[in-house]
């Protein structure tokens, strides 16, 4: 497969600016420049995050015409069976994590993990494609965070491999573990590999 748009910006479409400094400081230790598109984005209600993502890449490249990427992630906490999951956006703006929290109080297995999927869309391709990425960690007992670190459920949730929850962390160190991280180091090595 060729390109023609290799090696020029490709946008990622999100409102989140803690998402796109993540996703740029990853991309451009590969060299790829990327810029920020507020478009307005669908989120289907689903259970699965690639169909939203790749329903949602579909939509914001309607909009604007421009080589994209969309990303969806989700918080799957295993004593709530995987709950919030695709519903973790919901769940964010309505209980928080004070009532995460809370509904985890009596819970002794804390494991939970981070999914996320990174969905890119151009002219050139029939549908996006898609890649994952996944971090394993715990729910902290309590909210961590150093001032303007993270976003989300950060100050509650510490990879395994470390002591510091993602929000005590600076990007560069996030970046080591997370999810986010890891679905645009996949997406990069693709477009690295594409025939000018
Ligand atoms: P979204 O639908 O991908 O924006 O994410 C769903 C929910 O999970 C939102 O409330 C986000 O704030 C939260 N979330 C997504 N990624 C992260 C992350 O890397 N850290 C903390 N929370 C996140």
């Amino acid at each position: 497969m060729s390109f023609q748009l290799k090696g020029k910006v490709i946008f990622f479409a999100t409102s989140n600016v803690n998402k796109f400094n993540e996703a740029r400081k990853v991309l451009s230790r590969c060299k790829i420049a990327v810029g920020m598109i507020r478009v307005k984005t669908l989120e289907i209600q689903s259970e699965s995050l690639e169909e939203i993502a790749n329903i949602s890449a579909i939509h914001a490249f309607k909009q604007c015409g421009l080589p994209l990427i969309v990303e969806d992630a989700g918080l799957f906490v295993e004593a709530l069976k995987g709950f919030p999951g695709p519903y973790s956006s919901y769940v964010y703006k309505t209980i928080g994590n004070e009532g995460l929290l809370k509904l985890m109080e009596k819970s002794i297995n804390r494991k939970a993990r981070f999914r996320s999927v990174v969905a890119f869309f151009s002219g050139e391709l029939n549908a996006p494609i898609c890649f994952k990425g996944e971090v394993v960690g715990e729910i902290t007992r309590e909210p961590r965070r150093e001032s303007h670190h993270g976003f989300g459920f950060d100050p509650i949730f510490k990879p395994v491999k470390s002591q510091k929850t993602f929000a005590e962390m600076s990007i560069n160190e996030k970046n080591k573990y997370s999810h986010r991280a890891r679905a645009f180091r996949r997406f990069a090595k693709w477009y690295k590999s594409l025939k000018v």
